[in-house]
């Protein structure tokens, strides 16, 4: 049994009482898109832009200095959070800006004959990323085999792993299917068999409840890991990715512009240390703040008490729709989250469209997303062209199940003249 108390959680996220004081239905379920923010980052991202607004590592007036202590604060809360050194955190404006620096960076050191695995579960941001830079210098770009549930089928990955292997790009927490990769299990194995791979870890899904996987990010055997801060109750725009100093180092910088130098001449350029080089331009400086305010927010959770409240609301809802037989519902990797799987509820209802589903579920006030989730080859893998995906947080509660269990067995029954 767990202590946890969503309706008490609820109070840290003021769009509750904002829905309740417009008379709105609100069962947010799209979570894995986007997570509400939760108060105290709206407070230091307001606090911030009222009282220290300035932009940062350039003038030496007080607001300039306050805003630069204020951002390289919020980097400091993130290297605490993931057990990293702060040098070694580049902030980014999202996952999808952070896999294409590291895609790009670690693409210069790619020749033809190289090969870059990518698992076929990733989200399209650690599929196109690699598409687009490794594929420029030759490399050949290969899918990582799942298992009939979806998950990377491991003999299928230990045949593909060989000295060429220069990249394996890897989706710790499915955004379809919530299943979970064991990194130090599939990260040793890539070690022992492809010694010269550098492996990328899509964290989007997991960076949330990271204290719950009880490892510094530099102790796992991976290489690179990404993620953005509006999925961890933070604001939109802004990102992170944590790389090891030594292979950074090595690496060209996507974006050129103003911080990311030592020296500008028309002779030649210098590129800065990072994690500078890789943070071109006034970076989102109010939304690094509200990162930092996430960060220290989740930093003083029980995400072992949130994740079991969580699997068990995804579980009910998974058994529930998986048994109504009229419905004819198949749930994306299945419908067991006793084990290695975070809460997001993916299904398919045979002679329904996801989006219709979604637009009926809307009117109850039930917000899921509906479409291919950005991850079009697991789709195919579950010879689908998308799904209905609840994705459920701590601050949903057993009446967000009834309350969804209710607008999709009302959406099929207008769907299907029933
Ligand atoms: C697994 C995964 N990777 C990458 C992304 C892209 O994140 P962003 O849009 O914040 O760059 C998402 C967002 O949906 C995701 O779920």
């Amino acid at each position: 049994m767990t202590s946890f108390d969503p309706l008490a959680f609820r109070n840290h996220f003021p769009a509750f009482a904002a829905m309740r004081d417009e008379g709105r239905d609100f069962h947010y379920l799209d979570s894995g898109a986007s997570t509400l923010v939760a108060a105290p980052v709206i407070a230091a991202m307001a606090d911030h832009d009222t009282r220290l607004r300035a932009n940062v590592h350039r003038s030496v007036h007080y607001w300039a200095e306050q805003a630069t202590q204020a951002f390289e604060a919020a980097r400091d809360t993130l290297a605490a959070y993931f057990g990293t050194p702060r040098a070694e955190i580049v902030l980014t404006s999202g996952t999808t800006q952070a896999l294409n620096i590291i895609a790009y960076g670690l693409s210069d050191g790619l020749q033809t004959g190289d090969e870059v695995l990518v698992a076929a579960d990733n989200h399209h941001a650690n599929i196109v990323s690699w598409q687009i830079h490794a594929a420029a210098k030759g490399a050949t770009i290969t899918p990582i085999a799942l298992t009939p549930l979806g998950q990377i089928d491991e003999d299928a990955l230990a045949a593909q792993l060989t000295d060429k292997v220069r990249i394996v790009a890897l989706s710790h927490i499915s955004n379809v299917t919530g299943w979970e990769v064991d990194l130090n299990k599939i990260g040793s194995m890539i070690r022992a068999k492809a010694p010269n791979a550098a492996i990328i870890v899509d964290g989007a899904q997991s960076a949330c409840h990271w204290p719950l996987f009880e490892t510094a990010l530099p102790d796992l055997p991976i290489d690179f890991y990404a993620c953005s801060a509006h999925k961890m109750f933070g604001p939109t725009g802004v990102g992170m990715f944590w790389g090891r100093s030594d292979l950074m180092e090595n690496m060209p910088p996507l974006l050129g512009g103003g911080e990311m130098i030592t020296n500008v001449s028309f002779d030649g350029t210098g590129f800065a240390q990072p994690p500078t080089r890789f943070e071109a331009g006034t970076p989102p400086i109010t939304q690094a703040i509200g990162f930092g305010a996430a960060v220290g927010f989740l930093t003083g959770l029980d995400h072992r008490a949130i994740r079991a409240h969580e699997v068990t609301l995804a579980a009910t809802l998974a058994a529930t729709l998986a048994a109504q037989p009229p419905l004819d519902t198949t749930i994306l990797g299945g419908a067991d989250f006793s084990r290695d799987r975070a809460p997001l509820v993916s299904f398919a209802i045979t002679g329904c469209h996801p989006h219709d589903i979604c637009q009926l579920a809307d009117r109850s006030g039930v917000a899921m997303r509906g479409g291919h989730h950005c991850a079009q080859p697991l789709m195919g893998h579950f010879g689908l062209l998308a799904s209905t995906r609840a994705s459920i947080a701590g601050y949903n509660t057993p009446d967000d199940m009834d309350a969804a269990i209710n607008a999709i067995k009302d959406a099929i029954n207008l769907l299907k003249g029933t």
